[in-house]
């Protein structure tokens, strides 16, 4: 198979590295990509959203499937566009991926066909939001921009003012654009959040092992929301019980009630939940493998992915066995300081061969370059150091030694990844 990879972070790079085990894979290429994905498939600098674009390389490549990895090309229907002329893809059309880009389908979703989430109310009046919000009479309620906004549109408001403030900067400022056109507003729910990934070709679900995301910048859950600086797998709070729950009230639920509404899901569906004293519930769907959950989750795969995107590509995801390694696996974000504010770019990333990697763990690139044979800074979360190890213990220690051979001015890292859930 010839396989075209879209997207440039480190997800894409976990990606192609899993695609690039595979005895079936004769060539792969990645688009736009990264400094270190340039050592494991060929780049080319095409922008993820430019549809015409990316026709023209798969086409060019002659590639028998197309991965489209990003949100996106996703919600944009780079699927659709890429299916009509043939060419065969991993990823949900553009229908389906409205599981992710509007959070009032995904929500009445859940409510009609009775999945456990939230309460909310939908609103495109923010007096009327507001309104809503004080009625409840308590706070923390949780505020959410309908479409996507790169992560950042859910606010938990403590207070009326708060509420206030999120309303008026998503909803008349339009922060988020026609995102912040309609709003959720919905009850805030507390406990362990648990992230679990799904294959699913439409018809038949088959879960991941389940991983945890660190979405605070600073040690202790402090500081601004990333879009993920370290992430563990296995999740040690979901447990076989509460595996078998959530297939059988939410996964099973989601997939029939995609295919009910016409929108069949194809590709990797996320479930972002949080398991409340009230049993689990969905927190978000997200249409796409997540950021840096693939980074720990796809390490642990031992069956072919190639093998399993071309089953769910081709709707047999049912034949394939899928099989998981036993060890736990970490993966450590460094980030450019400032992140996820402003930051500078193109320092030089000292301690990585000319694979881009360092001995004793695996670098997933996510925002670097490669110029002149030195590898570069150039995003906000740099490389996802990334290890397994018998126990969740020794895959964490591995990991923060990589940690240490590596550097660039200014490098940022969270300390307790997989260790903030013993308080
Ligand atoms: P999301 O972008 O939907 O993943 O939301 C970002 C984060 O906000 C989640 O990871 C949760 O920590 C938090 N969050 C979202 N919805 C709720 C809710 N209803 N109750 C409590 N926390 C929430
Ligand atoms: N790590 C969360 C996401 O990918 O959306």
């Amino acid at each position: 198979m010839k396989i075209l990879v879209i997207g440039s972070g480190g997800r894409e790079h976990a990606i192609v590295r899993k695609l690039k085990e595979s005895p079936l894979v004769e060539a792969l290429y990645c688009a736009p990509g990264n400094g270190g994905i340039s050592r494991d498939a060929e780049c080319f600098p095409v922008n993820a959203m430019d549809k015409e674009g990316m026709l023209a390389l798969a086409q060019e490549k002659q590639v028998d499937l197309v991965f489209v990895a990003p949100d996106d090309p996703l919600a944009a229907g780079m699927v659709d566009f890429l299916e009509e002329a043939g060419i065969p893809c991993f990823g949900p059309n553009a229908a389906a991926a409205q599981i992710e880009a509007s959070k009032v389908f995904s929500k009445n979703l859940m409510k009609r066909y009775g999945i456990p989430t939230a309460q909310y109310e939908v609103f495109a009046d923010p007096a009327a939001a507001l309104a809503y919000c004080q009625a409840q009479g308590k706070y923390p309620v949780v505020i959410k921009a309908d479409g996507l906004a790169l992560g950042k549109g859910v606010v938990i408001a403590q207070n009326q003012e708060e509420a206030k403030a999120a309303l008026h900067s998503i909803m008349e400022d339009k922060i988020f654009g026609e995102s912040g056109a309609q709003v959720v507003v919905e009850e805030f729910l507390t406990g362990p959040e648990v992230s679990v990934l799904a294959f699913t070709d439409g018809k038949t679900l088959k879960p991941m092992v389940s991983s945890m995301d660190h979405k605070r910048a600073f040690d202790g859950d402090k500081g601004p929301n990333t879009g993920g600086m370290g992430t563990i797998s296995p999740n040690p709070f979901y447990t076989e019980e509460v595996a078998k729950e959530c297939l059988e009230k939410i996964f099973l639920p989601t997939v029939e009630a995609m295919k009910a509404e016409g929108r069949p899901f194809k590709g990797c569906l996320y479930f972002g939940l949080m398991l409340t004293p009230d049993g689990p519930k969905v927190i978000e769907y997200n249409s796409r493998f997540g950021d840096p959950e693939t980074q720990v989750v796809l390490p642990r795969l031992k069956t072919d992915l190639a093998q399993i995107v071309e089953a769910v590509a081709q709707e047999k995801l049912a034949e394939v066995d899928i099989q998981w390694d036993e060890r736990a696996c970490a993966c450590v974000v460094m980030a450019s300081g400032g992140y996820p504010g402003s930051y500078p770019k193109g320092l030089e990333i000292h301690g990585l061969d000319a694979e881009g990697q360092a001995q004793g763990v695996t670098v997933y690139h996510a925002g670097t370059k490669l110029e002149d044979g030195k590898f570069l800074t150039n995003g906000g979360r740099v490389l996802g150091v990334t290890a397994l190890g018998d126990t969740l213990e020794e895959a964490l220690d591995k990991a923060y030694a990589g940690v240490e051979k590596i550097a660039f001015t200014g490098a940022m890292f969270r300390r307790d990844i997989g260790r903030t859930h013993r308080g």
